[in-house]
């Protein structure tokens, strides 16, 4: 829906920002740059993440991602990534979009297409039927999917778990098929839906990265304020 649309039906004011990708990307950095541009243009920004971003919410985005001995059923998985973003949605992310704010997310239910639907296999129209009931009309107005080839992102990621000693979360142990599933599954969405997911090509330094991620911002603030 465009975001006159959104007006007249009462429904949010603020524009909706996600950033995607897999592991290793670079999400978290540039999560922050998104933010950093769009507070100098004088926008109030609510920053958050998914799993998680209210209390409840980061609750469950413990059990998904602890790796704990019990197995966690791939169906229970997919009802907790939505259980969590229930509680964001009505908490965080439509109270401030309904007061003008605009939300920067990393990650939403792209990352559930990709991760649950093309990682884990589950059907596509299962997650789209849930994501239906769970977000009714609700999508985000844009979408930044960082993306570069599974050998660099792995490395990083490897940099990354070494650098701040830490170990590899639930999803971080899967095998490299897991995350080629996971990789297709986001460039399919961006093909499909062009208009909201920018793909920005995420192997470059980070002067390069974010260059590119400024010109698609600059193009959509201006059509939207
Ligand atoms: P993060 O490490 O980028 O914060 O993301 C946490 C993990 O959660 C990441 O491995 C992807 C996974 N995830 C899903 O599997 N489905 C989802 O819908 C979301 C939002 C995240």
């Amino acid at each position: 829906m465009t975001h006159d649309k959104q007006e007249k039906a009462g429904l949010p004011r603020g524009r909706f920002i996600t950033l995607e990708g897999g592991e290793g990307v670079g999400k978290s950095t540039n999560v922050s740059f998104v933010v950093a541009e769009l507070e100098a243009r004088g926008i109030e920004v609510v920053q958050t993440r998914e799993p998680g971003g209210t209390p409840r919410a980061e609750a469950i985005r413990e059990l998904l991602l602890s790796a704990a001995e019990e197995p966690l059923d791939s169906d229970a998985e997919l009802l907790l990534v939505f259980a969590a973003r229930a509680q964001h949605l009505a908490q965080r992310i439509r109270p401030a979009l309904a007061r003008g704010a605009w939300v920067v997310c990393d990650r939403f239910t792209d990352a559930t297409f990709a991760y649950q639907g093309g990682g884990r296999g589950l059907s596509f129209e299962r997650i789209a039927l849930l994501e239906r009931l769970v977000q009714a009309e609700l999508t985000p107005d844009l979408t930044l999917l960082l993306d570069m080839p599974l050998e660099v992102a792995e490395q990083r990621l490897a940099a990354r778990l070494d650098r701040t000693k830490t170990s590899r979360d639930r999803f971080e142990q899967e095998q490299r098929d897991f995350f080629e599933r996971v990789r297709l599954a986001y460039l399919a969405r961006a093909e499909q839906d062009s208009w909201r997911v920018a793909t920005i090509d995420a192997d470059g330094s980070l002067d390069t990265v974010q260059r590119r991620i400024r010109l698609v911002l600059d193009e959509r603030v201006q059509q939207w304020t």
